[in-house]
């Protein structure tokens, strides 16, 4: 880990790291966002190009940044600090346990309550030193129009690509029907850790990880028209996992140290001791 990086996340972007998943605790309510998720979204929009993605996923891809573990990986995202957290002193991990607590305590299947433990570990992408509109925030495809049903979708107008009118266009780069997979999303913690798991959870399990930032789709049922029947079979999952992403924030406190033992289990049933990241 960089601990030049980290020093300047803490000191610089502690106070509103991950302020955008923070809100979501008040069920996306953007109308009266504060003004740091507003400037946050501003940067983000302005930002996330089809050329920015690409140079994002040739800076990290094939995956060559570390190889570690799970546990690695939990314990890095857990040395981030979100002071904008009203229980602060809580590790960043203790919603990747209440999120799959909740599908626990509610019978689902192995494969993906594990999906819920990890769905958040991209998020280490801030501590390798990416700025947050890199890391967090709802994502969207890039290369073809922007939604008007994507939050704060005033600001794509400060994007290059809005100025480009083939990239505007309803399909821009891509087919009917092509597939999400050929489809390039804004760059975040969401596909970064779909590449790191994608070979080792059942593709249920993947698909959410990939797009449970992807809002104009699984919420506003925006850019169906570059789904393709996979997509359309997996999306009823992710719609499914949505709800203990935003909704788990429970009252009941969660003691880590007893929920351990099991999730070492569930993690050592899925992955091998040591990942590319
Ligand atoms: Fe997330
Ligand atoms: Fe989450």
């Amino acid at each position: 880990m960089r601990s030049f990086a980290l020093t300047i996340i803490l000191t610089v972007f502690g106070s509103v790291l991950f302020a955008s998943e923070t809100e979501q605790k008040d069920y996306r309510d953007y109308q009266h966002a504060e003004e740091h998720v507003r400037l946050f979204y501003k940067e983000n929009h302005a930002n996330q190009t089809l050329a920015f993605v690409l140079a994002k996923k040739e800076q990290y891809l094939p995956l060559r940044t570390c190889r570690m573990s799970i546990w690695d990986a939990i314990k890095m995202l857990d040395t981030l600090v979100d002071e904008s957290d009203p229980d602060l002193g809580l590790p960043q991990s203790y919603h990747l346990f209440q999120t799959a607590e909740a599908l626990r305590k509610d019978g689902q299947p192995r494969w993906l309550i594990l999906t819920g433990f990890i769905h958040d570990l991209g998020k280490i992408l801030a501590v390798y030193g990416e700025p947050q509109w890199a890391v967090v925030g709802d994502t969207f495809p890039v290369g073809c129009a922007y939604s008007d049903k994507i939050v704060f979708s005033e600001y794509f107008a400060l994007n290059p690509d809005c100025r480009d009118a083939f990239l505007q266009t309803k399909y821009g780069i891509y087919q009917p029907k092509c597939g999400l997979n050929h489809v390039h999303m804004s760059w975040g913690h969401d596909e970064y850790l779909y590449q790191v798991v994608k070979d080792y959870l059942p593709e249920e399990g993947a698909f959410i990880i990939r797009y449970h930032s992807f809002y104009a789709l699984h919420k506003e049922s925006e850019y169906e028209h570059l789904l393709n029947e996979q997509d359309k079979n997996l999306l009823p999952w992710l719609q499914h996992f949505c709800k203990y992403d935003l909704y788990s924030k429970s009252e009941e406190k969660l003691d880590l140290e007893e929920l351990k033992p099991y999730y070492e289990n569930l993690v050592a049933e899925f992955f091998p001791s040591v990942l590319d990241w």
